[in-house]
């Protein structure tokens, strides 16, 4: 992607965040807020009126159980071929290009109207060509990192025959126990947004008809990021305000890019499940922001909606207790704003039922299938249903070298360097090479959660990349296994017994320097893998302290693996260079190396606080103040008595670089702004070290005094920029209503008078500070 493009996805976000100006004492309502035209381009030159008319055409043909197939979505092992024969709207999960076909041949072929159907995959980051995680991909700070991974994710699946995909994952979270925090991009709501409009336009490009694309489907509406406890699909309660300010605002980014389809989320927000929430799907999302698309549920979501039977509380597909039984679940779901079921069929079974009884209308039914006909005619399926390519010819898509090379490109632009001791890193590629851990000469774990159809094989490991780039001899030790179990409990983390700790001393006291290839497995985050201590499992840590001691003054590395933040507080005493280096993806190996011995210099940002320990969780840079701030120095005020520090370990916005650099000389365009007006703020960068290094430029504000108390920080700018030794850059950031206001309590945009106070450096603690007045 061009520079421009780079700008025009950060732009979009800004406009998506952007919100209109009515007026008021003190307060500016929201106005409605329309799609970002430009965000898409008619399909296939139809117009929308075109696509409407056929719409309404296609509906007036389509009898009750027609219609009620169309809104049901069922994964791979549950199609049946007569299903399809009777309209089924969509299936889930296939991704063999030969069956792909199959169905769709029937679809199209043999059922009444010939209803294409719609194939649908979790594309989370990529489909064979893996990634790094969305976690990873937020430490880039690069919209052309997300886009990139998701332009070749969406090659990739739609030549198979795919046509959507349940990505972007937005899900701002504050959780390091949840395993799916690995899945989006941290704890920042404008992070977030950028990098969804990236990933939205990746996908979609601004036509999803084309060949290499998919619409896109953020998910999971809303607030599935802060489980209590950090227990997957568990309860959250919150306030408006903070549904407002925190967790929206990156579903409305991309649904303002052009994202056509969405996710509503298995957890309940204040007691109201997510698939049965009519204020967040229809008032918010189809009503204020005009999502003219469809909502599909989570993954049997509307079952969940019911109460389990008396005791018997784990039956299945139960628990939520809004719904008696599966009519009522289904009535809850559609009146809601479910357009489409994922893997249960209680629309499909109850519709008709409740069509006669009048508890769901024919115009919400209607108005379901037309979302789901609206986006298959965008999608162009109805001139184009097959994949491109012949089944036989999809998998020589796979792999592709611009793929594969963008996704070591992503590797290297998402590794945070998080600690650097006397510059042990970079390591001198012509001096022996020790690579010692559980993960050294791994393949299983690089590819991370949701690894789409990424294979084992796929990936080059640390070991083979050093081992590469490594004039002198590359020697191994696993140390200790971790542990790649399923079943939770049996065995959570493994590397229990130091047992292969003499030989990793070893081989490490007989190199030169040393690389630890340390982390978690794959299976300890994403979906359902909540950990309730978040520090290196098993004995990891007294592996780097056995190694440690017996090479005194060696240049040792810990570069980690792993899908949460994780509370390394005791390893930072015992390991001179900490590389964040996330799960990598298919080129974990050469990607480790480029940065270990400086071909790549480190420039990622921490997306998310790393706490000292688990029991400061949640730790975020954005919270509200206290009638107490913090204050090591006394008591009596908001603090925990046995951390060190009022901040996390390692702050949001915090990495390291090979070379230094200088934030210097913020200035503002102007000392005060009416509510309507924008300003500018411009700040200097300087390589102030001896290596061509990239450096994030980050904005925050803060409104001191408001009607309620705002975060203490608030991202609302940032920019990688690369520099040469010496080199400066002027960075300059728009601000306007849509970065000092916030939304109250009662879910309005206000934009209210006084000073806000502009931050400008390299992470959340920036200190350069310049103030402004709104009038
Ligand atoms: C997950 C979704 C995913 C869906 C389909 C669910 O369990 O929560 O994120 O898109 O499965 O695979």
């Amino acid at each position: 992607m061009s520079g421009s493009r780079v700008k025009a996805a950060i732009g979009a976000a800004v406009v998506a965040l952007a919100v209109g100006v009515a007026g008021g004492a003190g307060v500016i309502a929201q106005t409605e807020d329309s799609r970002d035209e430009a965000a898409r381009q008619p399909a296939r030159g139809q117009s929308d009126r075109d696509i409407e008319r056929r719409v309404n055409r296609l509906l007036s043909r389509m009898t009750l159980q027609e219609k009620l197939q169309q809104v049901t979505l069922r994964p791979d092992f549950m199609v049946t071929e007569d299903d399809v024969r009777n309209g089924l709207g969509a299936v889930l999960s296939e991704t063999r290009p030969a069956r792909i076909r199959e169905l769709q041949e029937i679809a199209v072929e043999e059922s009444r109207l010939g209803i294409p159907l719609l194939f649908a995959f979790d594309t989370i980051h990529g489909f064979r060509t893996i990634f790094p995680i969305p976690l990873g991909t937020g430490a880039s700070f690069d919209p052309e990192v997300a886009f990139e991974d998701a332009k070749y994710g969406a090659r990739e699946s739609a030549a198979v025959g795919l046509k959507q995909t349940y990505a972007p994952m937005v899900d701002v979270s504050h959780e390091p126990r949840w395993g799916r925090i690995a899945e989006a991009a941290g704890e920042d709501p404008f992070l977030n947004s950028v990098l969804a409009v990236a990933r939205v336009r990746g996908t979609q490009g601004s036509d999803y008809s084309d060949e290499e694309k998919l619409v896109a489907s953020p998910k999971h509406l809303v607030a599935y990021g802060e489980p209590e406890a950090g227990r997957d699909y568990n309860t959250t309660d919150l306030s408006e305000q903070r549904l407002r300010n925190l967790y929206l605002p990156p579903f409305k980014a991309a649904v303002k890019a052009g994202a056509d389809t969405a996710m509503c989320s298995f957890n309940a927000i204040n007691g109201v499940p997510g698939c049965g929430n009519h204020y967040t799907m229809t008032e918010i999302l189809k009503r204020e922001w005009g999502f003219d698309g469809f909502i599909e549920s989570d993954w049997t979501a509307v079952a969940e909606l019911r109460a389990c039977p008396p005791r018997n509380p784990d039956a299945g597909e139960c628990g939520h207790g809004v719904a008696a039984d599966g009519p009522a679940a289904a009535a809850l779901a559609f009146n809601a704003g479910v357009d489409s079921e994922m893997t249960s069929t209680f629309m499909r079974d109850f519709g008709a039922q409740l069509i006669s009884q009048g508890l769901v209308s024919m115009s919400r039914l209607n108005d379901a299938v037309r979302r789901i006909l609206r986006v298959k005619f965008r999608a162009g399926l109805f001139e184009n249903p097959y994949a491109p390519y012949e089944p036989a010819e999809a998998e020589a898509q796979m792999l592709r070298p611009d793929a594969v090379e963008a996704a070591r490109r992503a590797a290297g632009r998402s590794m945070v360097l998080l600690q650097n001791e006397g510059s042990v890193l970079p390591f001198d590629p012509a001096k022996s090479t020790a690579v010692i851990g559980p993960l050294a000469r791994n393949q299983h774990d690089m590819l991370g959660p949701w690894w789409g159809r990424g294979e084992d094989r796929d990936v080059v490991t640390v070991f083979d990349g050093i081992d590469e780039q490594n004039t002198a001899p590359t020697t191994y030790a696993e140390g200790c296994k971790l542990s790649n179990t399923e079943v939770p409990h049996t065995d959570p983390e493994g590397c229990g017994s130091d047992a292969g700790f003499a030989e990793a001393v070893a081989v490490a006291q007989a190199a030169d320097q040393v690389v630890l290839a340390l982390g978690e497995t794959r299976e300890m985050s994403g979906e359902a893998n909540a950990r309730s201590k978040i520090d290196l499992p098993g004995l990891q840590e007294e592996l780097i302290r056995r190694i440690r001691a017996a090479n005194p003054g060696k240049p040792i590395a810990v570069v980690l693996f792993n899908g949460r933040p994780l509370g390394l507080e005791d390893i930072v005493n015992d390991a001179p260079a900490i590389l964040e280096a996330w799960f990598p993806g298919v080129q974990a190996g050469p990607a480790v190396a480029d940065v270990v011995f400086g071909k790549v210099n480190p420039g990622g940002k921490l997306p998310v606080s790393f706490p000292y320990r688990v029991g400061q969780v949640p730790i975020y840079y954005n919270h509200e103040p206290t009638g107490r701030p913090c204050n090591k120095e006394i008591k009596w005020n908001s603090q925990h008595r046995d951390i060190p520090s009022c901040d996390p370990l390692f702050v949001f916005g915090h990495g390291l670089s090979y070379t230094t650099f200088e934030v210097s000389n913020l200035s503002l365009s102007s000392s005060s702004v009416s509510r309507r007006g924008s300003l500018t703020a411009s700040v200097n960068v300087t390589n102030t070290g001896s290596r061509r290094g990239d450096e994030v430029v980050q904005l925050y504000i803060n409104d001191p005094v408001a009607s309620i108390s705002q975060p203490v920080r608030r991202l609302r700018g940032f920019e990688r920029v690369t520099l040469d030794p010496g080199q400066s850059r002027t960075v300059t950031f728009r601000l306007d209503s849509s970065d000092f206001g916030f939304y109250d309590n009662r879910g309005r945009f206000v934009v209210e008078p006084g000073r806000i106070d502009v931050y400008a450096g390299n992470s959340s603690k920036a200190d350069l500070m310049q103030s402004f007045t709104v009038r």
